[in-house]
């Protein structure tokens, strides 16, 4: 064999499908549609330019492209994994009388309860991600907040931290939020101390992930709550089917029957910019790119995990 023979046989050619999201990333890095969350001022200050899609098998292969080693605080991606602790430290049934499964149909911050139960309509907006915060079990703030970073660590697979600026940031300034666990305590949904409570709902939100880690954590989902990199549980595999039902139809809140319909596989978004998306026994997938549409999703975001869910065919019907 000559020389040249060989060096076309060692010849290493990009994986289909990094040739895919390469592609959608040439794509669209150049889209400006879409403006950064400035309701948080610390979010304001993100460069709009950031742009990374990452993938991970359940068997632990990666794939990814762009700047998916910044980080980033989580947002609302966290709602999905408290809810999961939430569901191990009090089981289903007691977890249902405290926050619904149902839709709204509204907006993320939307201030409203269910009418007849009083409950948030489910864990993915923000009223029923504070009742659900509100949940989680500890002797006190310290050791629920190391609790909900433990947690975190399980589904990365390293440690965590919290943004202190944007955790400030958003304490001094989330009244709305505020007003939500105030209506919550009036009606008896959160009985705790609601600062305490909302500190930690702050918290979760601000921790520190990149786009990488979001992949993993999507990967960890979809392999029954074991994290493909570590091999480690990260959650009950009894709580997947609850998880993912609500990521399914709650996660994107007023857009969630269109991604439904269009994307067809469970995701969740946060207004960071990320967008996590889980398809089950296969990948998880996650799209970082800060400019947000007025339902508060990425817009490069939304438009790839579309794109993917075609040409990958990931569509679960
Ligand atoms: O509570 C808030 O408003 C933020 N910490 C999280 C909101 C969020 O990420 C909504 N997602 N699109």
């Amino acid at each position: 064999m000559s020389d040249q023979a060989n060096q076309g046989d060692l010849e290493i050619r990009p994986s289909p499908l990094l040739k895919v999201i390469n592609d959608l990333h040439s794509k669209y890095k150049s889209l400006k549609e879409g403006i950064v969350a400035n309701y948080i001022p610390e979010l304001a200050k993100v460069n709009p330019d950031l742009f990374s899609i990452s993938i991970v098998t359940v068997d632990g292969q990666v794939y990814q492209v762009g700047d998916y080693q910044q980080l980033f605080t989580i947002q609302s991606i966290s709602k999905v994994f408290a809810y999961g602790l939430a569901l191990e430290d009090h089981g289903r049934d007691y977890v249902l009388t405290r926050v619904g499964v149902e839709p709204t149909g509204e907006a993320f911050n939307a201030i409203i309860l269910d009418e007849q139960s009083k409950r948030p309509y489910n864990p993915m907006v923000n009223a029923g991600a504070i009742a659900t915060t509100s949940l989680i079990k500890g002797a006190g703030a310290t050791e629920r907040l190391n609790r909900v970073l433990e947690m975190f660590r399980r589904y990365i697979g390293h440690d965590v931290f919290v943004d202190i600026s944007v955790f400030t940031s958003e304490r001094s300034t989330g009244h709305r939020n505020r007003a939500m666990a105030h209506l919550m305590l009036n009606f008896g949904m959160i009985d705790r101390n609601i600062e305490e409570a909302l500190d930690l709902y702050f918290q979760q939100c601000a921790v520190m992930v990149n786009c990488h880690d979001l992949a993993v954590m999507a990967a960890t989902l979809a392999n029954r709550g074991v994290n493909p990199i570590t091999g480690e549980q990260a959650v009950n595999s009894r709580y997947i089917k609850d998880i993912l039902s609500v990521m399914y139809t709650c996660g994107m809140y007023n857009f969630a029957g269109e991604w439904a319909y269009k994307v067809g596989i469970p995701a969740k978004s946060g207004v960071c910019g990320g967008i996590m998306a889980v398809v089950p026994n296969l990948m998880g997938i996650a799209v970082f790119s800060p400019p947000l549409d007025i339902r508060g999703n990425s817009v490069r975001g939304v438009k790839v995990c579309e794109e993917l869910s075609q040409q990958l065919g990931l569509h679960l019907f």
